[in-house]
């Protein structure tokens, strides 16, 4: 089986590896002595093989911190993450992580701040395939290189140049070659497209969706934007102040929306439909997201929430399988029956 079929079952759903497993994995930061930010607070969910796993939420909310947590970037302060079978939470010593870099890549948002401009293209490109292939002949650098440039829709002549010499678009193809040069296979998109020029954006999203086909990667793509990760990924984490709130795939979260949070942010997307966008109706999200340093107790998203009840302040919800592929952390949902008003109020066929 070539590597492109295994990706297209997964894709498929005939078979599906996890290559990347978060088990309650929660990163804090120190401010000081006695305050620390939850940045990431506990959370769980898994990457298969060959897929694109979309994560959003609002700016603040950890998607950045979940990426560099998985790359081993921020050592985490609780939890696990499991990498092709093996913990890789405390990875320790010099070639344990180089090992692993070459293995999990990373694409920035701003192509402008992340690519040192006194660099060309090339040096740029050679910085990985130096760490990872110290003995590799010129020769075959330089192939290397002008091969990766083609992959990625520029050509060798673009190589020699330096950074503000190309385009918004060219730079950001730059930085999918520097992260492809190692041959990874799992790569952390964090943001992509969202500094680019929204007609260049679609031609970012292609290429990354033919290089995963071509090569059979992995993408975590993290966004800020519902309607941006919708055309490329296969299922989608939403977060809310460190909390991972409902994890599902692509046509459900759009089509079945279960925490109240995520209808409020598939609510607030326009639709070209004027009937359809009559029938959903926009839910106006009331309220502040709370500090990250004083987190409330019980549900993070209560004080915000239009069904929140007494037990929501008291007690954070965990993530729960409610149906198949479909996880939510809300309380609505861990006795529907009892609530029956509230469950009709959320799903109107109910
Ligand atoms: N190195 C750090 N030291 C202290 N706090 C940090 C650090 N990095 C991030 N934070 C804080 O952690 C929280 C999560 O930040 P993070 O960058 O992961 O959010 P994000 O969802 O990626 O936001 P954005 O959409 O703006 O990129 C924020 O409150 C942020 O201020
Ligand atoms: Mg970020």
């Amino acid at each position: 089986m070539t590597n492109l079929d295994v990706t297209k079952q997964a894709k498929a759903g005939v078979r599906k590896e996890v290559l990347i497993e978060l088990n309650e994995v929660s990163k804090h930061f120190q401010l000081g002595r006695r305050q620390s930010l939850k940045a990431v607070d506990q959370v769980s969910f898994h990457i298969y093989k060959g897929e694109t796993f979309g994560l959003v939420g609002e700016s603040g909310c950890g998607k950045t911190t979940v990426g560099r947590t998985i790359l081993g970037i921020y050592p985490t302060t609780g939890g696990s993450v499991v990498y092709d079978g093996k913990d890789i939470s405390h990875l320790r010593g010099r070639e344990e992580l180089k090992s692993f870099r070459k293995r999990a890549q990373m694409i920035f948002q701003d192509p402008y701040a992340s690519l040192d401009p006194r660099m060309t293209v090339d040096d740029i490109i050679s910085e990985g395939l130096d760490v990872h292939f110290p003995n590799m002949p010129a020769k075959d650098k330089h192939d290397r290189i002008s091969t990766l440039l083609m992959r990625v829709g520029l050509n060798s002549e673009h190589g020699a140049r330096f950074p503000h010499e190309l385009s918004g678009g060219q730079r950001q193809r730059i930085g999918i070659a520097r992260a492809l040069a190692v041959e990874p296979e799992f790569i952390v998109c964090d943001e992509p497209i969202s500094a680019l020029d929204v007609s260049i954006q679609a031609q970012i999203v292609n290429l990354l969706n033919k290089l995963q086909n071509e090569s059979e990667l992995t993408y975590l793509f993290i966004s800020h934007d519902l309607s941006m990760v919708k055309h490329i990924s296969d299922r989608i984490g939403v977060m809310y102040l460190g909390s991972l709130v409902e994890v599902t795939t692509n046509n459900r979260l759009y089509a079945k929306p279960m925490h109240p949070y995520t209808q409020a942010l598939i609510s607030a997307i326009p639709i070209p439909d004027p009937d359809k966008k009559e029938e959903m109706g926009r839910i106006i999200l009331e309220g502040e997201v709370p500090s990250p340093i004083n987190v409330p107790p019980g549900c993070k998203f209560a004080g915000r929430c239009r069904y929140c009840f007494d037990r929501c302040k008291k007690e954070q919800p965990s993530l729960q399988q409610v149906e198949d592929e479909h996880y939510v952390a809300c309380h609505l949902y861990d006795r529907p029956d009892s609530l029956p008003g509230i469950k009709r109020k959320i799903f109107k066929e109910d």
